[in-house]
């Protein structure tokens, strides 16, 4: 009878073994990302620069989806994505940051390993050209969760991440959006910038200056393993070391196996008060809420009672992408191994 046993166990195990690495009950792979939320309409946006979001946001999707449908990890596909949203100066992050009060790009990002929980993020740094790289080497490489200003900047030099000069992350849309917040407020204009292009003869919009920026990418993998990351320049002509929900974990990025990966952007204040990603994942994990139902429980109804704009987006326990917004626009795309990749911007979009 052992016998017949053991040789059972040996028949189940070499089927095993032999099986491919995905069956149709295997999970398949799904990625989200964001590129910010706000009052982002029609009539707002040129079909230039309509087009220009569309394709940047198109093109860090591919990139993150190309990974998970090789069969490598969701946190990979989470840096990989949002790499390219950093490097993009169309997005509030990385290269796009727009400008504290001083004249300066401080930027903040953070990560979540859905497996065990791990998490990495960094605040105020000011010369690493990918701050998603650096939060996750936090998490990788270093004892710690958050690593902030000088610190953080020591830590990726150790890493020998690449670094970039102030001037990396100068676009003029952003410069006129913080002499418009100080104008407005009535404080002083800093000097350009060091090494930041000559102010331009001709006059140019401010791009999308009613938008909460920051970019952010949630996946699963093809084993089944969750992963969040966000990374923002946070708010214009922001002061006194002020920092938001993007590198909080819990507020801008949750993620764990089984239940989901969230990443949210918005105004940081009141994402960090509802602990926003954590709650999303909470009702998911405690109520058996989908993706789309707890985003929305926290976003319109939770978020939007205390006063906070912004949006989320989710991998749910079931692998299926969700997000929800309470501002009129939304950068997003998403992608399953069972549906063909959607980039959206408008409230009446998919
Ligand atoms: N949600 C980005 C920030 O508040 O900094």
């Amino acid at each position: 009878m052992r016998i017949a046993g053991a040789l059972a166990i040996l028949v189940l195990l070499s089927a095993c073994a032999a099986a491919p690495a995905r069956t149709q009950s295997a999970p398949g792979w799904s990625i989200a990302i964001h590129g910010g939320a706000g009052i982002i309409e029609r009539p707002q946006l040129t079909a230039e620069t309509e087009a220009a979001y569309r394709d940047g946001l198109a093109r860090a999707l591919a990139a993150g989806a190309a990974v998970l449908r090789d069969g490598g990890a969701s946190l990979d596909a989470v840096e990989a994505a949002a790499r390219i949203l950093e490097d993009d100066p169309l997005f509030n992050a990385g290269r796009g940051a727009v400008f504290t009060a001083d004249g300066r790009n401080e930027l903040d990002a953070s990560i979540m390993d859905g497996r065990a929980g791990a998490a990495g993020a960094v605040a105020g740094v000011t010369s690493v050209r990918n701050p998603i790289s650096l939060a996750r080497a936090v998490m990788e490489k270093s004892p710690h969760v958050m690593l902030m200003g000088a610190g953080a900047e020591a830590f990726a030099t150790e890493q020998g991440l690449a670094r970039v000069p102030p001037a990396y992350f100068f676009t003029e849309r952003r410069w006129l959006q913080l002499e418009e917040t100080l104008r407005a407020r009535g404080a002083p204009i800093p000097a350009r910038p060091e090494g930041a292009t000559p102010s331009p003869s001709a006059a140019l919009a401010p791009l999308d200056d009613h938008a909460f920026g920051t970019i952010g990418v949630v996946a699963r993998d093809q084993n089944g393993h969750y992963a969040a990351g966000t990374s923002t320049g946070g708010t214009t002509g922001k002061r006194w070391g002020r920092v938001g929900d993007s590198p909080v974990i819990g507020a801008g990025t949750f993620a764990r196996n089984g239940v989901c990966a969230v990443s949210a952007t918005g105004t940081g204040e009141y994402f960090i008060r509802l602990s926003v990603a954590r709650t999303i994942c909470a009702r998911i994990e405690y109520l058996s809420e989908s993706g789309k139902t707890a985003a929305d429980a926290v976003i319109r109804d939770a978020l939007t009672a205390i006063g906070g704009d912004g949006c989320v987006i989710v991998i749910d326990a079931e692998g299926a992408p969700a997000w929800s917004f309470n501002t009129p626009g939304m950068y997003r795309g998403f992608e399953t191994s069972e549906t063909a990749p959607v980039i959206s911007i408008f409230a009446d979009e998919p």
